[in-house]
């Protein structure tokens, strides 16, 4: 028994107590009514009578030793939450939140809107559902042209005449349908082609549509547009060229280049050493799209243009792969911060 004693002391003593759960089971472990110290004092009954005294007194001792370690340790746990409390500072700055930050291919988009609100364009929005007629007939693709194998799309087996759109040209078509000229509007949106997927395509990407239709636009407006658009974002020293093009569309056609910001000519890798990057398809708006949208080609003509986000969003950042724009890793994506 005295052994007994002896072995618990250095027991209650040592004991590790660090948290209230701890204390709980310390409590109930030696000093619960049926807890190891109370049952010693059972035993006690047994003990002989001349050694009852002694016993005793030693037991009393330990249980003592318990109860004070007990209320000790609770008062220290308490004190250590009060502490926080009472150190909390209500004038220290808090933690940042992690808000997140805006996909490239928004900074992107954000930027070509606002240079193109101050030149008073609005921004318009339409289907990506589309059907044929929007997205390729009413846009002067002739049944079997060609021109359609260039944007093949994904179609629905149910109803050949539903697809989803090549292109954000389909919204020039609707939005004439709806608004007398004067017009002039860009069309942010997401496109799909049936692509297989690589660093430098994928089965949908993002489009920025341009239309300016009204009496007297002419070829020099379409230029002039495009040319302080890319002074706006590739900066002023920027330089455009315009090729010859063809689409079903626009008559005449072009390719709008601009020259190459990363080596400003002198031939780099972004530039494929020509000096001159490629940014966008335009041209006149093709009469039969003013007839097919209830337009007078005789009263009214256009421009048009039409340019990739993911395109533009590669050359301002030195972007070398699309995927990264659709796989989602924060790695990746937290690193962009709008570029004025
Ligand atoms: N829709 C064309 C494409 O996706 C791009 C384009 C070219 C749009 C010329 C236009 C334009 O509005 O005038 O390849």
């Amino acid at each position: 028994m005295k052994e007994q004693i002896l072995q618990l002391e250095r027991e209650v003593r040592e004991a590790p107590v660090g948290n209230a759960q701890e204390l709980e089971a310390y409590r109930i472990k030696y000093l619960s009514r049926k807890g190891l110290i109370p049952e010693l004092f059972e035993e006690l009954k047994k003990v002989p009578a001349d050694q009852k005294r002694e016993v005793g007194q030693a037991l009393n001792q330990l249980k003592n030793l318990a109860e004070g370690r007990l209320k000790e340790l609770t008062a220290s746990l308490e004190g250590s939450t009060n502490g926080q409390a009472q150190k909390l500072d209500l004038t220290l700055p808090v933690n940042q939140y992690a808000i997140g930050n805006q996909h490239p291919i928004s900074l992107t988009r954000y930027r070509i809107i606002q240079i193109f609100e101050r030149l008073g364009f609005n921004v318009s929005d339409g289907p990506e559902i589309e059907t044929d007629w929007y997205n390729f007939t009413a846009l002067n693709f002739p049944e079997n042209h060609p021109a359609r194998e260039m944007q093949d799309t994904f179609f629905i087996e149910k109803n050949p005449d539903v697809l989803l759109r090549t292109h954000t040209s389909n919204v020039q078509i609707r939005l004439l349908e709806k608004q007398k000229p004067p017009v002039r509007s860009i069309m942010p949106g997401r496109v799909y082609r049936n692509e297989a997927i690589s660093a430098r395509a994928h089965c949908f990407f993002h489009q920025v549509e341009g239309l300016y239709v009204d009496r007297n636009v002419g070829f020099a407006d379409l230029k002039q547009t495009l040319y302080h658009f890319a002074k706006e974002m590739f900066g002023a020293d920027t330089k455009i060229r315009l090729r010859p093009s063809y689409f079903p569309f626009t008559e005449p056609s072009a390719e709008i280049d601009i020259s190459c910001f990363i080596c400003h000519g002198k031939g780099c890798n972004v530039c494929k050493h020509s000096g001159w990057v490629e940014i966008a398809g335009s041209g006149m708006v093709h009469p039969n799209v003013l007839k097919n949208s209830g337009v007078d080609p005789q009263e009214f003509t256009g421009f048009a243009f039409g340019m990739g986000i993911e395109r533009i969003t590669m050359l301002r950042y030195g972007i070398n792969d699309l995927r990264l724009f659709s796989e989602n890793d924060v790695r990746f994506l937290r690193q962009f911060k709008p570029v004025m």
